[in-house]
């Protein structure tokens, strides 16, 4: 669990050149899906490169309340030895998600197709947003959600007895909710249809064809149609899972704005549903390259290496990259703040409901730092005046928002006087060795007693 304990402030002072090899954590998206398709399959599937993060743990500890066996082998090594698609227990307790919207949503997905009932909750953040997003195709499968007004956790979802395999077009780009349909379409008898205007991050189908599911994808004049076969047994699969271009962006974007730095990121997923914000990087003038590019476990993959880049320039970040790179806006807008002219963030209206209002919470910090902002419901851009232009100085809330907390992190290593946030506490939910990682690359980190907010 995350959130519940006391904020842990963190300060990050105007560093000198960052260099060296930042060896990032296993994807969170697909640490996730791995846990929760190992469990639904029947036999041992072994992982390695697991995110040992709060939010997979949380998620870890929910699969064995619903009957599969969780084991940590130790060094990123971990086994699940699954129940079967249909084989779900009921848990005996309420299954707590914590901070991980992609931990509930998925797994009320998995369950809400067998005849069992659970209960739902995470700490403030989580039970702050929206899951009619997920209960509403849910109930297409004969599922029942009862929560707290506005489909908000702690939430039971009764699974259905009898389910019924549904044809669902994803109102909103999310993968989240994609997936949930399509883990409910395990347990549901005949073909379950997905259909997403935009195409949204695809570790749910790759996996499930993986695990043996029979699922194809066909690009349509409605958009992505992805049909899945119900029923099928799960195959148990070994799984290594790779290093995530999310948390890649942050010693990355901390290399581009800081004079005279050069960083290695090895072994980066450069899926194309995840790669928008270095495609960005580089529109804007990133000394961004791409080194060693290869196919691990069917993904491409690269080392990235990146260099200070006095001479970015704002651009208009195109509507339809948006979701390849949802969560990494709060650190492109650092970025931006150390470019020349204008950066236009649109199509983004998403950032209003993940772990903080993001662009409310990265607008807010950003001004107190110095920085020119202008946002409107579903856009914002801000104004950058080069290397060394912003002032910092400011405390920032993070909102139990890692990615908030790690943005301002890294802003504060290139500006002239120290930016700390109120709380460092919810890094540990995607990348627990953000703090040591970063403070060998050359970071000055540290964690000053009171939050002066
Ligand atoms: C995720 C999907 C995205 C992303 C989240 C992880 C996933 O959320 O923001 O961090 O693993 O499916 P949405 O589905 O809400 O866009």
């Amino acid at each position: 669990m995350s959130g519940h304990g006391t904020p842990k402030p963190m300060r990050s002072a105007p560093c000198g050149a960052l260099s060296g090899v930042a060896d990032v954590p296993g994807d969170k998206s697909i640490s996730h899906r791995s846990l929760i398709l190992g469990a639904m399959a029947v036999g041992e599937t072994r992982i390695s490169g697991l995110l040992e993060g709060e939010d997979v743990l949380d998620t870890a500890r929910a699969m064995r309340a619903f009957g599969a066996e969780v084991t940590n082998r130790g060094g990123g090594e971990w086994t699940v030895h699954g129940v079967g698609v249909g084989g779900f227990a009921e848990p005996d307790q309420v299954i707590d998600c914590g901070n991980s919207g992609t931990g509930v949503r998925l797994i009320m997905g998995a369950m809400a197709t067998s005849p069992i009932s659970a209960t739902f909750t995470g700490d403030f953040s989580l039970n702050k947003r929206p899951m009619a997003r997920v209960t509403d195709p849910l109930a297409l499968f004969g599922a029942q959600a009862v929560g707290r007004s506005g489909g908000r956790l702690p939430m039971t979802i009764v699974g259905a007895a009898d389910p019924v395999p549904v044809r669902y077009t994803v109102p909103v780009p999310s993968a989240q909710v994609k997936s949930a349909v399509l883990l409910a379409g395990l347990n549901a008898p005949g073909q379950t249809v997905v259909i997403e205007q935009e195409a949204t991050r695809d570790h749910t189908e790759r996996m499930l064809a993986g695990f043996g599911a029979e699922i194809t994808t066909e690009d349509s004049d409605e958009g992505r149609v992805i049909t899945l076969t119900g029923q099928p047994e799960l195959a148990p699969q070994v799984i290594s899972v790779p290093r995530d271009p999310s948390s890649a962006a942050f010693p990355v974007c901390a290399a581009l704005i800081v004079p005279g730095s050069d960083v290695l990121v090895p072994g980066i997923g450069l899926n194309p549903t995840r790669a928008g914000l270095f495609a960005t990087l580089r529109d804007m003038g990133a000394d961004l390259t791409y080194e060693n590019q290869r196919t691990e476990g069917g993904e491409p993959v690269a080392d990235l290496r990146a260099r200070f880049s006095p001479d970015m320039r704002g651009i208009d970040v195109p509507p339809e990259r948006a979701a390849s790179m949802i969560d990494e806006y709060p650190v492109l807008s650092v970025v931006a703040a150390f470019a020349s002219g204008v950066t236009m963030m649109r199509g983004v209206r998403e950032l209003r409901v993940k772990e903080s209002d993001r662009i409310d919470a990265m607008a807010t910090g950003l001004r107190a730092n110095g920085v020119a902002v202008e946002e409107g419901e579903d856009w914002w851009s801000v104004t950058g005046h080069g290397p060394g232009s912003v002032t910092g100085g400011a405390t920032c809330a993070s909102h139990l928002d890692h990615r908030i907390a790690m943005s301002f992190m890294v802003m504060g290593m290139a500006t002239q006087h120290p930016v700390t946030v109120d709380d460092g506490g919810p890094i540990a939910t995607s990348f627990p060795i953000f703090e040591p990682l970063m403070t060998r690359l050359g970071a000055q980190l540290s964690h000053p007693e009171q939050p002066d907010i």
